[in-house]
C-alpha cells in the first residue's frame, strides 16, 4: 500500500487574501497523516490562445499537467463570481483540457469554495461540476463544502475561526482520503 497520498490543490482566486486561499491552506493544516499537499499558484497561466497553443504550451502549463499527472487526487477550491466559477479557474482548465495526454481523465478530484454570501459558492461548485465532464475527472459528491460568509469565518490573519467549518473540513478529508484509495484502488 501506498505510504502516502499526494493531493495537488489549487484557488481560483489571485488576490493575496482570498478566502480561499485561507481555505487551502487550512486543509493544509487540517490533513490526516496519510495526505500532502501541494498549492499550486495559477496567477501565472496566461489568457488561453490556441495561436498560442500552437506554438507551444507555456511552461507553467506543461508543470501544472504534469503535477495534476502525477498526484493521485486533485482539489480545487473556487470563489463564486456573478453565480458561477471563477474565469481563471476556466481558463486554466481549457489549457489543461487540451490533447494529447489529458490529465484529469480518471483523476479522483474535490470541490470546496468560499464566498462571502449565504450560499458559499453552492452554484460555482455547480456550474464546475458541470464544465469538468468532458474531461472525466471522478468528482467526489459528499461531503460538500460551502463555506458561506467567508469573512466571518476566517481572522484578518487568514486563520479559520469557526469551529463547525474545521469539523467539516476533517470529515471532508477523511472522505477525499478514502475516495482516491477506492477510485486508484491503493
Ligand atoms: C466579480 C465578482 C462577482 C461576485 N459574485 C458573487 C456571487 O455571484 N455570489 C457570491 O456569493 N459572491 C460573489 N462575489 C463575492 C465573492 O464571493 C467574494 O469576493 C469572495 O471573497 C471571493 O473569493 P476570494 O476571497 O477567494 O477572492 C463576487 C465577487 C466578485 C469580485
Amino acid at each position: 500500500m501506498k505510504e502516502k497520498i499526494n493531493i495537488l490543490a489549487f484557488a481560483g482566486s489571485l488576490r493575496k487574501h482570498s478566502y480561499n486561499k485561507y481555505l487551502l491552506n487550512t486543509v493544509k493544516e487540517l490533513l490526516p497523516e496519510n495526505l500532502t499537499i501541494e498549492i499550486f499558484d495559477i496567477k501565472d497561466i496566461p489568457l488561453f490562445n490556441e495561436d498560442e497553443e500552437k506554438k507551444g504550451l507555456p511552461k507553467v502549463v506543461t508543470e501544472l499537467r504534469e503535477k495534476i499527472s502525477s498526484a493521485d487526487g486533485v482539489l480545487i477550491a473556487t470563489p463564486e463570481y456573478n453565480y458561477s466559477y471563477s474565469g481563471v479557474i476556466k481558463n486554466a482548465i481549457d489549457w489543461i483540457s487540451r490533447p494529447p495526454n489529458q490529465p484529469l481523465n480518471g483523476k479522483p478530484l474535490a470541490i470546496i469554495g468560499a464566498s462571502m454570501g449565504l450560499s458559499g459558492t453552492m452554484r460555482a461548485q455547480l456550474h464546475l461540476r458541470q464544465s469538468l465532464i468532458f474531461l472525466n475527472p471522478i468528482i467526489l459528491n459528499k461531503p460538500e463544502i460551502y463555506v458561506s460568509q467567508a469573512h466571518e469565518k476566517f481572522d484578518e490573519n487568514g486563520k479559520l475561526i469557526d469551529e463547525n467549518t474545521k469539523k467539516l473540513l476533517i470529515t471532508f478529508l477523511n472522505s477525499f482520503s478514502e475516495w482516491i484509495k477506492k477510485i486508484n484502488c491503493i
